[in-house]
């Protein structure tokens, strides 16, 4: 059955902005109400739902939460890489770990860790600098289960890696055979660095221990300057006094109010010594 595209009333798409704002901070603007809809007729396609109006429904009437999921999947990016915005892994292995080593197992969270290429790239920058013996533990969170099954599973396509992944880097790497031909698979010792769970960075966070560090990078770009205050109090709150949160560079906390220290782009530090 052939499906007509989807035209969403400034009603429906005022209803859809509503709820993404409301269940996961996203801030769709008017702006976006094309690639809403055309993301939207993707999702009513695959689930055959014919009309916007019974798609509403089984959202509203999903209890499993996977409706929510599918539709938050629909609406933002998940775009990641290895060593995305490398700057940061230079950060992590030139001063997080110096500082933070020593004082017992140092801990990092992932807080939207999409697919699993930064928490990785985290686990494998650590695991460089530490050695094999690094008493290191990663958390990696992200809301959507979609994005966390395939990060679990820790196998990648050499074309995630550029082709080829270098020498260093394979010492970490199990390449398939057969069928996974072509793909490459975390090593045990590094997947087992990493915890990995569901979390919505807006509602009230679980109690997670401290961190040294804090990757949140390109999330909240998505949100209002009111829930990017509200995640990075609560972010702030999970650091070590000294810690570290690091943002992605395109998404500086200039005109967000926070009580961090500046360090350097992209990078800032939460008051104070650990005892
Ligand atoms: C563009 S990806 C960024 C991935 C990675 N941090 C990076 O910089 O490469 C954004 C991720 O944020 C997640 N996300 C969006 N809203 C969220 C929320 N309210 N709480 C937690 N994660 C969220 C999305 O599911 C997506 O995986």
């Amino acid at each position: 059955m052939s499906l007509a595209p989807v035209r969403l009333t400034a009603e429906e798409y005022r209803e859809v902005a509503d709820l993404a704002r409301r269940q996961f901070g996203l801030e769709l603007g008017e702006g976006k109400r094309e690639m809403v809809a055309s993301r939207l007729a993707k999702q009513m396609r695959e689930l055959n739902f014919p009309t916007f109006r019974e798609y509403r429904a089984h959202v509203a009437n999903d209890r499993t939460g996977e409706a929510l999921t599918a539709l938050i999947d629909a609406l933002t990016t998940n775009h990641t890489n290895f060593f995305r915005e490398p700057a940061h892994f230079d950060f992590l292995r030139q001063t997080i770990v110096p500082e933070f080593a020593s004082r017992g197992p140092l801990r990092v969270w992932c807080a939207a860790s999409s697919t699993g290429e930064e928490p990785y790239s985290i686990a494998l920058t650590l695991r460089e600098a530490m050695g094999t013996e690094a008493r290191a533990k990663i958390v990696a969170t992200d809301i959507s289960t979609r994005v966390l099954a395939i990060a679990e599973r820790g196998m990648y396509r050499a074309e995630r890696f550029g082709g080829e992944p270098d020498p260093w880097l394979k010492r970490y790497l199990q390449r398939g055979q057969g069928q996974a031909e072509g793909w490459y698979r975390m090593r045990p010792e590094v997947r087992a660095m990493i915890e990995f769970s569901r979390l919505n960075l807006i509602e009230r966070l679980p109690d997670l221990g401290r961190f040294a560090a804090i990757f949140c990078r390109n999330v909240m770009i998505y949100f209002s300057r009111e829930t990017q205050e509200l995640v990075v109090r609560q972010l702030t709150e999970c650091l070590e006094p000294g810690g570290y949160l690091l943002v992605g560079h395109s998404e500086s906390l200039t005109g967000v109010r926070h009580s961090l220290e500046p360090v350097r782009p992209a990078v800032y530090r939460k008051p104070g010594r650990r005892t």
